[in-house]
C-alpha cells in the first residue's frame, strides 16, 4: 500500500490535471494499492490540512482538461519560515499532516518558487517527487516544462490575429507575452507568428535600435511592424539600475505594463501610431494542447515508477530529448534563462528580427 498526497502550487497551466492523471494511472496499473490524498490550492492545503480524498474517478477524463482539480495559489518560499497571522509555523503544519496521514511520498507540480519549498520538505526529511510545470519554462535542469508549448499556441494564435489586421493599417502592433522574468515564450511565440521585432529580458533593448528597425521595414516597403514583447523586457538603461533604483523607478511607473511605456517611447520620438495587445492569462488557459497532453502523461508516468521503486527527493524533467530524474538540490533556485548567444537567438537574427540589441 503506498499513501501518496499530491499538491499543484503557483499560476496554473495546461497539462496539471493530464500529469496528475499519468502519476495515479501509472501506479494504478501496476497493480499497487494506492490511497491518494489531494491537498487544495497549493501548499496552503498541505499547512492547514485541507485534503480531499481522489479515487481514480476523480482522474478519469482530465486529460484534456485545463487548469488543476486540486485548485492553486501561491505561497511565497520567503514567507515559508514566518509564521501566520495566528502564529502557526508552516512549515511544522506540513510535516505534521504528511505525518499524520503517514503518507509515503508528496507529488508537487509547480514552477521555481514550488521548487525551492519542494526541497525545503525535502530537506526536513519528506519523501518528495515534483513535476515540472509552467507556462515560462525557465525551471533549470529541464529543457521543457509542461505548460509551455500550449501557451506557445495561444500566443502565437494572438500574433496571427494581429497579423491580418496589421497588414490592413500602416501600424506598429505590440503583442505583450508573459514569462515573467525570462524570454521563451516570447522569443518561441515571437518566431513563431513571424514578430518582426522580439524584445526579451535577458537581450535588454534601446529603443533608438527599436525605431531604426522600424524605419528599415518601412524603407523597404512594408507597412507594418509586429513586435512581440515579454512582460519582462527591459531596456538597456534601467538594464543599468541597481535593484533598489529599478524598484524605486517601478514604485512610480505609469504605465499598466512594459508594452505601454515602448509603445509610449515610440510615438514620441517617431511620431507612428502603435497598438498593443495583452493577451494575458489566457495564455495559461484551455485545454493542453497534444505535445503538453503526451509530455505530462510521460513525466507522470516516470514519476509514478520513481514513487513505485521508493526513489524520492528529484524532479522528473526532460533533457537531450530524454526523460530523466534531476536532483530537487539541483533544481531549487535557479532560472533556467535564454542565453542572448543560444543559436535559436542567432538564427532568429539570421532571418532579420531585430532584438532592439
Ligand atoms: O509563472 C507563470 C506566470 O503566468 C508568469 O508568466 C506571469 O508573470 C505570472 O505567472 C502571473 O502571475 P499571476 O497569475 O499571479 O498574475
Amino acid at each position: 500500500m503506498k499513501r501518496i498526497g499530491m499538491l499543484t502550487s503557483g499560476g496554473d497551466c495546461q497539462a496539471l490535471n493530464a500529469a496528475m492523471r499519468g502519476v495515479v494511472k501509472c501506479l494504478s496499473c501496476s497493480g499497487e494499492d494506492v490511497e491518494i490524498y489531494g491537498f487544495l490550492d497549493g501548499y496552503k492545503g498541505l499547512i492547514y490540512g485541507d485534503f480531499r480524498m481522489l479515487t481514480g474517478h476523480d482522474f478519469a477524463g482530465i486529460l484534456t482538461k485545463g487548469g488543476t482539480i486540486l485548485g492553486s495559489s501561491r505561497t511565497p518560499f520567503k514567507l515559508m519560515r514566518e509564521p501566520d497571522e495566528n502564529g502557526l509555523d508552516k512549515v511544522e503544519a506540513m510535516k505534521q499532516n504528511y505525518y499524520k496521514l503517514k503518507l509515503d511520498c508528496m507529488v508537487i507540480l509547480g514552477g521555481n518558487g514550488t521548487h525551492k519549498t519542494a526541497n525545503m520538505l525535502r530537506e526536513e526529511g519528506l519523501n518528495v517527487i515534483t513535476l515540472p510545470k509552467t507556462i515560462d519554462n525557465d525551471l533549470w535542469g529541464t529543457d521543457m516544462t509542461f505548460g509551455f508549448q500550449s501557451a506557445v499556441n495561444i500566443a502565437t494564435d494572438c500574433i496571427d490575429c494581429i497579423h491580418t489586421t496589421a497588414s490592413s493599417h500602416a501600424r506598429i502592433f505590440i503583442v505583450e507575452v508573459m514569462g515573467h522574468k525570462v524570454g521563451w515564450l516570447t522569443l518561441n511565440a515571437g518566431m513563431a507568428g513571424g514578430a518582426d521585432i522580439i524584445l526579451i529580458p535577458e537581450i535588454p533593448y534601446d529603443i533608438n535600435k527599436v525605431i531604426k528597425a522600424i524605419n528599415e521595414r518601412e524603407a523597404r516597403g512594408s507597412r507594418f511592424t509586429i513586435m512581440a514583447v515579454a512582460e519582462g523586457a527591459i531596456s538597456k538603461e534601467d538594464a543599468k539600475l541597481s535593484k533598489k533604483e529599478y524598484k524605486k523607478k517601478m514604485e512610480n511607473y505609469p504605465y499598466p505594463s512594459v508594452s505601454y511605456e515602448i509603445a509610449d517611447k515610440i510615438r514620441k520620438k517617431s511620431g507612428k501610431d502603435v497598438r498593443v495587445t495583452v493577451p494575458g492569462h489566457t495564455q495559461r488557459g484551455g485545454s493542453p494542447c497534444p505535445y503538453d497532453r503526451v509530455f505530462a502523461t510521460r513525466l507522470g508516468a516516470e514519476a509514478g515508477k520513481l514513487i513505485l521503486k521508493g526513489e524520492y527527493g528529484f524532479m522528473v524533467g526532460y533533457k537531450n530529448r530524454e526523460v530523466v530524474k534531476v536532483s530537487l538540490e539541483e533544481v531549487a533556485g535557479k532560472l533556467k534563462m535564454v542565453s542572448p548567444d543560444a543559436t535559436i537567438v542567432k538564427e532568429a537574427k539570421m532571418v532579420g528580427i531585430s532584438f532592439g540589441d
